[in-house]
């Protein structure tokens, strides 16, 4: 169960997506309202909406928008606009798997209850973003038992990002194990980088560890290196945007680094995820698309201009963790052990394949 208290951050509501402005966070805590699919492709384009897991809720949300507002008469026509809109939110942003795996899903139930009512149809496809973003929920709450199991003395937790309610349904992935940690008096203190440029760490981790009163430090990313080396990191936890088939993960750009550091430490460095976030299409990680954002974000830090306007920048989002620098993956089946070639096919049938099909 989600507490009161805890952010959330997309909600349905009167046949609407409402989502709270992560953009304006923490010094604002503002509404976007949609009421079509385009709107929720450019939240999710421009960062309204973010982190892998909250990304796939607000597409199946967009999707089921689309299917609301088609004034198609037949099935076939209605499916038309479907996969207009199928395409049009599948272009928003490349890289979390989890926006492709939820409109595959929505795509799935409506091409299998194509005889149903054009009507009923609309409100089945909004039944299941509505199932796609409890589940989240309590997808996370899973793996915040099989993560906080992973220690038995308080720990000091590094993370990078934003793994928490605000990326996901609800509760959070890494951070959701950090909120199973602390009920269980087992945390004491979180590193909380704050992950230039884009500052998900500072704006949106330490906002939410703020509000559900966790031990925790800012920092910023070219500290982690002398933190950890000083024994003062017990763990390293962080999300996923895609898990390929052989464990490789791409993440928020300094993951990689961070995993590097982590095992030249021997401090454990876990991945901690959804199966929805889990790729079985791609083997390895240099096939995972990485997606390249606007130079202004590295030119600007709030309103600020840091370098000369014509500075030639680089803004890849994303990097790719190799997966020999990752301890285990913690998701809702368990924690799985490396060799992850083997052990993500072990559970293979369980995890639902992605099949890009539109
Ligand atoms: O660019 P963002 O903010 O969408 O990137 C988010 C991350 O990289 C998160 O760490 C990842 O999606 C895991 S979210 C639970």
């Amino acid at each position: 169960m989600v507490k009161k208290e805890e952010v959330r951050s997309i909600v349905w509501i009167d046949n609407k997506v409402k989502m709270i402005d992560q953009r304006k966070l923490p010094l604002k805590e503002e509404y976007i309202i949609c009421d079509d699919y385009k709107c929720v492709a450019k939240a999710i384009k421009s960062m309204v909406i973010r982190g892998a897991p909250a990304i796939g809720v607000a597409a199946a949300y967009g999707f089921a928008l689309a299917g609301l507002s088609s004034k198609a008469k037949t099935s076939r026509a209605f499916l038309d606009d479907l996969k207009v809109a199928h395409s049009h939110l599948s272009k928003a942003r490349p890289t979390a798997v989890n926006l492709f795996w939820a409109l595959s899903r929505m795509m799935n139930i409506a091409i299998s209850n194509m005889d149903i009512d054009i009507n009923k149809l609309k409100d089945r496809l909004i039944k299941e973003a509505t199932i796609i973003e409890r589940e989240d929920i309590a997808i996370n709450e899973k793996i915040g038992q099989y993560g906080s199991s992973l220690f038995n003395k308080k720990v000091s937790v590094l993370t990078h990002c934003n793994t928490g309610a605000l990326a996901t349904g609800g509760y959070g992935t890494a951070l959701g194990i950090v909120r199973s940690l602390n009920k269980q008096g087992k945390i004491k203190r979180v590193w909380v980088d704050e992950t230039r440029p884009f500052l998900q760490g500072a704006r949106l981790t330490a906002y939410e560890l703020k509000k559900e009163g966790i031990e925790h430090i800012l920092i910023t990313d070219n500290m982690a290196g002398y933190f950890i080396n000083k024994g003062d990191v017990d763990t390293v936890l962080v999300g996923a945007d895609r898990i390929v088939a052989n464990g490789d993960t791409a993440n928020k750009i300094g993951t990689y680094s961070l995993a590097v550091l982590a095992k030249e430490n021997k401090v454990p460095f876990y991945v901690v995820a959804p199966t929805s976030t889990i790729d079985m299409n791609i083997n390895s990680g240099g096939d995972i698309p990485i997606e390249e954002r606007d130079r202004r974000e590295v030119l600007f830090v709030g309103e600020s201009q840091i370098a000369p306007s014509t500075t030639k920048v680089k803004n890849p989002a994303f990097d790719i963790t190799p997966a020999r620098y990752i301890t285990a993956i913690v998701t809702e089946l368990g924690v799985i052990n490396p060799p992850y070639d083997i052990n993500l096919k072990k559970n293979y049938y369980k995890i639902k394949e992605t099949k890009h099909k539109f």
